[in-house]
């Protein structure tokens, strides 16, 4: 391929070997789905393609073509591209203001409900599902909560059952928890071992993981909250329609739908069965 050196990010490429490229990577794509069943083909293209150059050069290749023969006939080969294709960066307490928002606007909401399910779609490994929690019983909600944490990942998932995270990231951690309105100390949810914060048990007691991939696995129970944040900005137009279309059938009354900072249900087929709850914090009231 002409202009690559080996360690570039992506190519130069001309009109030609663009389309060749474009070709290339949809039959990649559909090699892996084929074979495999992990359904990319409608993740958002420009970064799909950062993520599939950078395994192409990982494995010493210098074709997209070169990786779907790899992948093909190596099931190794086909781990390590996923592992390159999903991003699994998450922190406790994200984005605390939204956890602030979600104290103020939807808690008083949560107070008259007997029993609460919320759904953590996507959850990477869990550290958006224990904070959740710990505001929850900060709140005095979290004995009658059920918080069902999926991922498309097992491998996630089993971190995120363990609730153990290196004690390295607990300064943020904290900082983030006091930043989004957090009643106690925060050093009193978890026990450092060595080099890990454990967090207690109790914490665990109400939540249920599960692998659910949104792509392909239907709805699987009604939910009062739906927090999917840092997930569909993966996906193209076509596949955030079709995840939409997934949240909306699966929320109930009162149904809060939740997305990331850089997320927003405008410009989805959805958008018109919503309310802006807080436009800033993207939190969604779904119109009855
Ligand atoms: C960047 S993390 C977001 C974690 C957390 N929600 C947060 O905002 O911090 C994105 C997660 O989405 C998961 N994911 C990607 N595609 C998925 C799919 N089709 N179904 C379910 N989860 C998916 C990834 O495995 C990853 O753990």
């Amino acid at each position: 391929m002409s202009g690559w050196k080996y360690g570039d990010e992506v190519p130069q490429r001309s009109k030609e070997e663009e389309e060749r490229e474009r070709i290339e990577i949809s039959l990649l794509l559909e090699g892996v789905y084929q074979l495999y069943g992990h359904d990319f083909r409608h993740y958002a293209f420009p970064s799909i393609r950062r993520r599939i150059w950078h395994r192409v050069h990982a494995e010493r290749l210098s074709t997209v073509s070169g990786l779907l023969e790899r992948v093909m006939h190596d099931r190794s080969c086909l781990e390590r591209l996923l592992n390159d294709l999903v991003i699994h960066v998450t922190e406790m307490f994200r984005d605390p203001t939204l956890f602030a928002a979600f104290r103020e606007k939807i808690v008083p909401r949560l107070k008259e409900l007997p029993v609460i399910r919320i759904w953590h779609a996507g959850c990477a490994t869990g550290e958006e599902v224990y904070s959740m929690a710990i505001l929850l019983y900060e709140e005095g909600l979290y004995n009658r909560t059920r918080l069902y944490a999926t991922d498309i990942n097992e491998d996630v998932l089993h971190i995120a059952e363990r609730g153990s995270y290196p004690l390295k990231k607990i300064q943020e951690y904290t900082k983030n928890y006091m930043l989004s309105g957090g009643k106690d100390t925060f050093s009193s949810y978890y026990t450092a071992v060595e080099d890990r914060a454990i967090f207690h048990p109790f914490l665990k007691e109400k939540m249920v993981f599960a692998q659910h991939n949104l792509v392909t696995d239907r709805s699987f129970n009604e939910f009062h909250v739906i927090l999917c944040r840092n997930v569909l900005i993966y996906f193209d137009a076509y596949l955030q329609n079709q995840v939409h279309d997934l949240f909306y059938e699966s929320l109930g009354d009162p149904g809060i739908l939740v997305l990331g900072q850089k997320e927003s249900i405008a410009f989805t087929k959805r958008s018109d069965h919503y309310t802006v709850l807080d436009g800033q914090e993207k939190m969604y009231g779904k119109v009855k």
